[in-house]
């Protein structure tokens, strides 16, 4: 295994930050894994996977071991499912093609989210309607003081909404490194409700679609509002959109009539932080390199030579505001280092 000494990271984060890695190394089986787990020369590790969820706001004064595991095979079928497993290296969008070019159901309505297969657990990828959790089955883990394989069942992966137990109690404990998923070949549950996705299947006059009917609506959708990671620098959400309590959102909503929100349950409801941010007038706008998408006011960029710390200080001046006006606190979705 070649381990590089103080390489640019630009490559390796879709924000595009130009930040170094002291040493990295790049590996491809959990054997190697291991292997430079238990180097004795490098005692600080920094795991990294597609670095589609990451906001790099310094150098990083460590080991940065890039997750390279490749490989996706059918572990059992049966007439009407199929159990399959990735590795933690495979890019999540095609391995979303491939399984939608086999006939397998289940991922269609998460095409197009940037990333690997072995992040998509950590915080339970969601769009349109679906969640990796519907599908997930378990995921295989090396446990980084033992280093030995630890199987997470989906019961103690504890998924919640854009998180599980690798955010919370097995933070920093373990490495992902492959994932298993349930996924249909016949009677396929389609998730079409989606006002978007709706729009889109109409458009076009699809009243049964097929998988790649919804992939494709799903890609078109992702393409008109987020902006591709490999043209401008993007993580994605960069904040998660706030769940409220009954009490504050009745407040918030004698004052803001107009906002639109999900009731995720009688004492909860969730405001669509896009909504926020662009009501506090940050959609579109730009400060030196970086930025608030056009489209989604979700989403910061990067429009060029940004630095993390230009991100992270326009973020906080996005969530001072929001508080301000909305009294709403919103924070990070994506991972500050
Ligand atoms: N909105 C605005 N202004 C904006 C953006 C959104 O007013 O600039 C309003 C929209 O009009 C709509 C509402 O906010 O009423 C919701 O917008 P949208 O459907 O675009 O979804 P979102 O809540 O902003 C979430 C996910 C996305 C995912 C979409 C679709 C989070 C943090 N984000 O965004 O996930 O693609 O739903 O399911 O939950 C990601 O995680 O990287 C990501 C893109």
């Amino acid at each position: 295994m070649l381990i590089e000494s103080n390489k640019s990271l630009k490559e390796y984060n879709t924000f595009g930050i130009d930040c170094k890695a002291k040493y990295f190394v790049s590996v491809t089986t959990s054997d190697q894994l291991i292997a430079v787990l238990s180097d004795k020369k490098y005692d600080a590790h920094f795991l990294l996977g597609g670095g589609s969820n990451i906001l790099l706001t310094q150098d990083i004064n460590a080991l940065v071991i890039h997750l390279n595991l490749r490989g996706i095979t059918i572990l059992s079928e049966t007439e009407e499912q199929v159990q399959i497993e990735a590795m933690a290296g495979e890019n999540w969008h095609q391995f979303v093609l491939s399984c939608i070019e086999k006939g397998y159901g289940g991922l269609e309505n998460l095409s197009l989210i940037p990333g690997n297969v072995g992040t998509t657990p950590i915080q339970n990828i969601g769009a349109y309607g679906v969640e990796l959790k519907d599908t997930f089955e378990s995921c295989k883990a090396i446990e980084i003081e033992t280093k030995t394989e630890v199987l997470f069942s989906k019961k103690a992966c504890n998924f919640g909404y854009r998180t599980s137990v690798f955010k919370k109690d097995a933070r920093n404990k373990y490495i992902i490194t492959s994932v298993v998923f349930n996924l249909t070949k016949i009677n396929h549950k389609k998730s079409t409700a989606y006002g978007a996705i709706q729009e889109q299947l109409s458009n076009k006059n699809t009243s049964d679609p097929t998988l790649k009917n919804i992939s494709d609506a799903v890609i078109s959708i992702r393409e008109s509002k987020l902006p591709d990671p490999k043209k401008l620098g993007n993580s994605g959400s960069f904040f998660k959109n706030p769940v409220i309590d009954a009490d504050t959102f009745q407040l918030f909503r004698s004052h803001f009539p107009d906002a639109p929100f999900y009731e995720v349950s009688p004492t909860e409801f969730k405001i669509p932080a896009g909504w926020l941010i662009e009501q506090a007038g940050f959609k579109g706008k730009q400060y030196g390199d970086a930025g608030v998408h056009k489209n989604q006011a979700l989403v910061l960029v990067n429009y060029g030579n940004a630095t993390g710390g230009e991100i992270w200080n326009l973020a906080l001046r996005i969530q001072k505001e929001v508080k301000e006006i909305f009294g709403i606190h919103i924070e990070p979705e994506v991972n500050i280092i």
